[in-house]
């Protein structure tokens, strides 16, 4: 089957894919899955209603006709479904020279690294909010210790994967005061973490403009005890903004996608591991591509619509966000992925 790079209506083509492969995860982000709201009677996907690894091998195909170069898997926490380096080396064995990624909460990771590896998995990011106990559990919600963490991402440069990148939300006046110490845990190590800037996906994370703290604020914090330097990017629409250490001794990167949106270089499709596909983080509908495969659609019929449905993309939540729109009904990150 042939496929051609498609274009939306703002002229950007479908590079990345992420893939969220459960819905479930064993922490309880503040940021992401309340606690308070996803408690114990919380009702998640059927696992009739999941697809299949075949299922999400054969659309990463079509989706590959369509240009894609690196495939994310999401979730949830992705480590949580059953033998997922079985996902991955199904994947890697169709897309060959496809960069094969996934994010992380870590908590899996210290016994699947080497698996993980094997499978083809090409690098990994694992998310860390602090390097303080107490506030890491707090914002885990799942009384999960750092010291687990940071051996899982020792694991992980063991096992091959290394370079790391860490992901760190910043929430104002919950794990601001920890961004030079995260910086220094993890300048020189070869690693390289990236604060992210707390977003208001979903409808159910309590987003308020004031837990925001601007990228730039952390670059100045940063740069007062570790003299930095910007970067160029690795390459088009990459998501963070690196910043160098003046000593040579690695780099980091901020995420703004509040105080500076980057929808312009957007060229992110995403899948539910109930395979409806999303064309936004921030979406409040998303497209039906499971029934389609359920429904005996062949590979072209499939392509064509998601041709049609990439065609028609206008999304710039991140530009166009206010307070209204931080209200309205949106697809939840551990549904999508983040
Ligand atoms: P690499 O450069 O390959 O490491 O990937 P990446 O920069 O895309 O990193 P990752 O997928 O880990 O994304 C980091 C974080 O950026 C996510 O967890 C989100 O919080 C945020 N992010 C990623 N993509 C988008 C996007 O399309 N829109 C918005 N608003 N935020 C995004
Ligand atoms: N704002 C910013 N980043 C978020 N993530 C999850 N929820 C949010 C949010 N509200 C990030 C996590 C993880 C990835 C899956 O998404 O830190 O790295
Ligand atoms: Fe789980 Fe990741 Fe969401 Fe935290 S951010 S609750 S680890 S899916
Ligand atoms: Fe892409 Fe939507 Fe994020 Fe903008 S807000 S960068 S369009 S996913």
């Amino acid at each position: 089957m042939t496929a051609l790079p498609v274009s939306d209506t703002r002229g950007r083509s479908i590079r990345d894919l992420r893939i969220s492969v459960t819905d479930r995860c064993n922490f309880r982000c503040v940021y992401c899955m309340p606690k308070e709201v996803v408690g114990p009677g919380y009702q998640f996907l059927p696992h009739a209603e999941i697809l299949t690894f075949e299922q999400i091998v054969r659309l990463a195909k079509i989706f590959h006709g369509h240009g894609v170069q690196k495939i994310r898997l999401t979730g949830g926490e992705p480590l949580v479904r059953k033998d997922v380096e079985k996902l991955i080396a199904m994947l890697a064995a169709a897309l060959p020279g496809v960069a094969l990624t996934l994010t992380t909460n870590g908590s899996l990771l210290n016994a699947k690294a080497e698996a993980l590896k094997a499978a083809g998995l090409t690098r990994i990011t694992v998310s860390l909010d602090s390097l303080d106990d107490a506030t890491f559990k707090a914002m885990n919600g799942a009384e999960f210790p750092v010291a687990r963490v940071l051996e899982a991402i020792d694991a992980a440069a063991a096992a091959g994967l290394a370079p790391i990148k860490i992901n760190a939300v910043v929430k104002r006046g919950v794990n601001d005061n920890q961004i030079v110490d995260m910086a220094r845990y993890f300048k020189g190590s070869g690693n390289i973490v990236r604060f992210i800037e707390f977003m208001d996906v979903g409808t159910t994370n309590g987003w308020k403009m004031e837990h925001v703290v601007p990228s730039a604020e952390v670059v100045r914090a940063i740069n007062e005890v570790f003299p930095c330097e910007p970067a160029h990017a690795n390459y088009y629409g990459e998501v963070a903004k690196r910043w160098r250490y003046a000593d040579g001794s690695g780099e980091f990167g901020v995420i703004s996608s509040v105080t500076e949106a980057f929808c312009g270089s957007c060229t992110r499709a995403r899948l539910s591991s109930d395979g409806m596909m999303y064309t936004c983080l921030f979406a409040s509908k998303g497209y039906d591509l499971k029934s389609l495969l359920r429904g005996g659609k062949s590979d072209e019929e499939i392509r064509d619509a998601i041709t049609s449905i990439w065609r028609s993309r206008e999304d710039r939540y991140s530009e166009i966000r206010t307070t209204e729109t931080a209200r309205a009904s949106k697809v939840e990150m551990s549904f999508i992925g983040g």
